[in-house]
């Protein structure tokens, strides 16, 4: 006889890290991120950056464009920190009501950071502003300094910077975003109330031999970059932990196959919004803490930026489904991560369609890899 299907129900869930892109990529984006996320945190490195009220606003109205009038999704903005940034600037995002973090990306760090910030000391005022009022930094903690090794730049960011911007700013809320080291997991672990971080499903499942064992594979590649086992095996077990410090960040990151796949470089990011709450079901499943899912999906970040959890609940059942080859993306294609594969879990009911034109997401129209 087969084991009856299991199933579990959480409170409806959040993503408090994602890219959404914007023009022709926004459809597609959107329509994944609101299937059945409440909220989601969008990140603000477009070319250009979004670095003013005015910015995020009309982005904003780009996102919603997409959504269907009656959609309960709710995009909530970042603004991306300069060496510029006014004082100005950070206690308007803050009267704005909309913008909920802003975001530090050390120059040259990742993707469309070249904006970003060349000297993190000199941001401590705007740091003060941002604790005084209670404006949440999101960190891309990595160094970039070429003498750092690749893999050693999360680590040498907190050494360097976070200890130093979390013991002068005690009362300063702080997010290290998309962790992927245990030295990230035992700082986060120990630094006390207000200090967070996320981790991605990608980070969870995989790490770097998935991405570089016999052939080098595009698709996992992203930064901060994919780690040996040993530091997957520490966010694992920090996720199912049931620590509230540790939430949910997707930072599910876009990109057109041709970007990804490509002689001269292949662009960081990884793409996961397409069954993100999905591929965190499998993991927590893995280690037989499905119980731990909800407070991490759904509860400690909305906790951690003060706003009220979502009302509502979906429900996850282990069922089989095939992931497609190839989404459709804009005028182009993306290879999103488990391409071509099977999943585990499947959201059985609280997915809303509430993108405005779901016919023209890619999810609905599949693309096969041509053979070969
Ligand atoms: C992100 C992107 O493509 O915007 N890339 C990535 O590898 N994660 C930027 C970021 O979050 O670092
Ligand atoms: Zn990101």
């Amino acid at each position: 006889m087969n084991a009856p299907m299991r199933s579990i129900k959480i409170k409806r869930p959040d993503d408090w890290h994602i890219h959404l892109r914007d023009g022709d990529y926004l459809a597609a984006s959107v329509a994944d991120a609101s299937n059945y996320f409440g909220r989601a945190l969008v990140m603000p490195n477009l070319v250009p950056p979004i670095v003013d009220v005015a910015a995020a606003r009309a982005y904003k109205g780009r996102i919603e464009q997409h959504l269907r009038k009656d959609s309960c999704f709710t995009p909530l903005l970042t603004l991306y920190l300069t060496d510029e940034t006014s004082q100005d600037t950070l206690v308007s995002a803050k009267q704005s009501g909309f913008i909920h973090a802003c975001k530090l990306y050390p120059a040259g760090a990742t993707t469309h950071s070249e904006g970003g910030v060349n000297s993190i000391d000199a941001l401590f005022p705007i740091f003060e502003t941002m604790e005084k009022h209670a404006m949440p930094l999101s960190i891309h903690g990595e160094v970039t300094d070429d003498d750092i090794d690749i893999f050693d730049r999360e680590a040498v960011f907190i050494d360097r910077y976070l200890s130093r911007i979390v013991t002068r700013f005690p009362a300063l809320r702080i997010v290290l975003e998309h962790i992927t080291t245990r030295d990230a997991v035992a700082f986060i672990s120990e630094a006390g109330d207000g200090v967070c971080a996320t981790v991605t499903a990608h980070h969870l499942l995989y790490n770097r031999n998935d991405m570089l064992d016999g052939r080098m594979k595009p698709v996992y590649f992203c930064l901060p970059i994919l780690k040996r086992s040993t530091h997957q095996q520490a966010l694992v077990e920090a996720v199912t932990s049931g620590n509230p410090a540790f939430f949910l960040g997707t930072d599910s990151a876009p990109h057109p196959r041709q970007a990804k796949e490509n002689a001269c470089g292949c662009a960081a990011g990884a793409y996961t919004a397409h069954a993100a709450i999905e591929l965190y079901a499998e993991v927590f499943d893995k280690v037989d803490c499905l119980d731990k899912l909800e407070g991490f999906a759904s509860h400690f970040g909305a906790d951690f930026y003060q706003l009220p959890r979502n009302q509502d609940q979906i429900e996850l059942t282990e069922e089989s489904w095939q992931i497609p080859a190839l989404l459709n993306f804009g005028q182009d294609r993306l290879v999103p991560i488990r391409a071509g594969e099977k999943m585990r879990w499947r959201v059985t009911s609280g997915a809303r369609s509430s993108a405005a034109a779901m016919k023209d997401s890619h999810l609905s129209k599949p693309h096969e890899l041509p053979a070969g």
